[in-house]
């Protein structure tokens, strides 16, 4: 209920949101190789898709590559949170890199499911976003064996050698209520299609799905801090207006936030994607609070404790493999 002062006006912020335990993983990853063996430092790809991380550590010393073909050899290169495929390892290797793997540990988990399934001869088909670096390393385990379900029109494309030995895995960023449609239209093809042995989608993406389905309903506008390429944040956009957000938008800083967004506006839903650290969401409160909506409420859905471990070669004694 809005406070007597407040004219109606009042934030919504969820809870979970922002960083999950594989972004904070890789970005103290990356820092601690910056202050262990200075710059510069390669990273291939954005360490995790947020503009504000990625721009504040380009300050720092470290060189943003796309591919490991483009870092000098004998230099140090850290793969980012999505991970990459054996092929990517073994060029880096060729090329005589000292390496760092700051693969969220929950998308190795997905890796190795492929890796048996295709090793027991399975079909193999990945649900994810195509061209999503995630979707890449993890399709690149088994090339052979994995096929791509992105749309719905996929899942009348793929072809399996045998009905009766198909599984499906899926990107782990992926909407919840999306991914089992296309589960549920993959097995009207494929009725003997196995299920993953646990959930692909990762705890942080369906905790920040839940918690912001649960505020969705009594806003009138969700501004979900996220840059564009980062798939859970979009996710997030999605899932506010399918559960009864009058209208959502995401965006990187406050200052993206269009006057024309709040005209008629009481409750604003706040929520971030999992690449996404605090001080953004922060700031885009303080805007807020300047133009009157200054009564925050947390809708809190689950209470996260889970951390990782960093990668090995940066613990006490390690060494970055070369
Ligand atoms: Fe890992 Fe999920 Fe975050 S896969 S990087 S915990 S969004």
């Amino acid at each position: 209920t809005a406070s007597p002062t407040s004219n109606g006006k009042r934030v919504l912020l969820a809870k979970p949101r922002g960083y999950c335990a594989g972004v904070d993983r890789a970005v103290v990853t990356v820092e601690k190789a910056l202050e262990k063996y200075g710059p510069p430092i390669y990273v291939r790809k954005e360490i995790v898709h947020n503009k504000y991380v990625v721009d504040t550590l380009r300050k720092r010393g470290v060189i943003f590559v796309d591919e490991t073909s483009e870092v000098p050899e004998g230099s140090l290169v850290v793969f980012s949170a999505h991970g990459v495929s054996p092929a990517v390892h073994a060029e880096a290797a060729e090329r005589n890199l000292r390496t760092i793997d700051a693969t969220c540990p929950l998308v190795t988990k997905v890796h190795r499911e492929v890796v048996r399934f295709a090793r027991d001869d399975y079909d193999i088909l990945l649900i994810g976003h195509e061209g999503h670096e995630e979707v890449e390393g993890t399709a690149g385990e088994a090339p052979d064996r994995v096929q791509l379900v992105d749309t719905p029109e996929d899942v009348h494309k793929v072809t399996v050698r045998d009905p009766s030995k198909v599984v499906w895995v899926s990107q782990t960023t992926l909407s919840v209520d999306e991914t089992m449609e296309r589960v549920n239209q993959l097995k009207e093809r494929f009725p003997e299609l196995a299920d993953p042995p646990s959930e692909d989608i990762c705890y942080a993406t369906s905790n920040r799905q839940t918690a912001v389905k649960a505020m969705a309903p009594e806003c009138d506008l969700v501004l979900v801090v996220g840059s564009q390429n980062s798939s859970n944040s979009k996710r997030l956009v999605e899932v506010a207006l399918q559960a009864g957000a009058r209208d959502a938008h995401l965006i990187d800083y406050a200052h993206e936030v269009d006057e024309k967004w709040l005209e008629g506006v009481e409750t604003i839903g706040v929520t971030s994607g999992a690449s996404v650290p605090d001080v953004l969401v922060m700031e885009l409160l303080e805007k807020l609070a300047e133009r009157g909506w200054d009564d925050v409420q947390e809708v809190t859905t689950a209470n996260e404790k889970i951390t990782f471990a960093l990668p090995r070669e940066l613990r006490d004694g390690g060494r970055a493999r070369s």
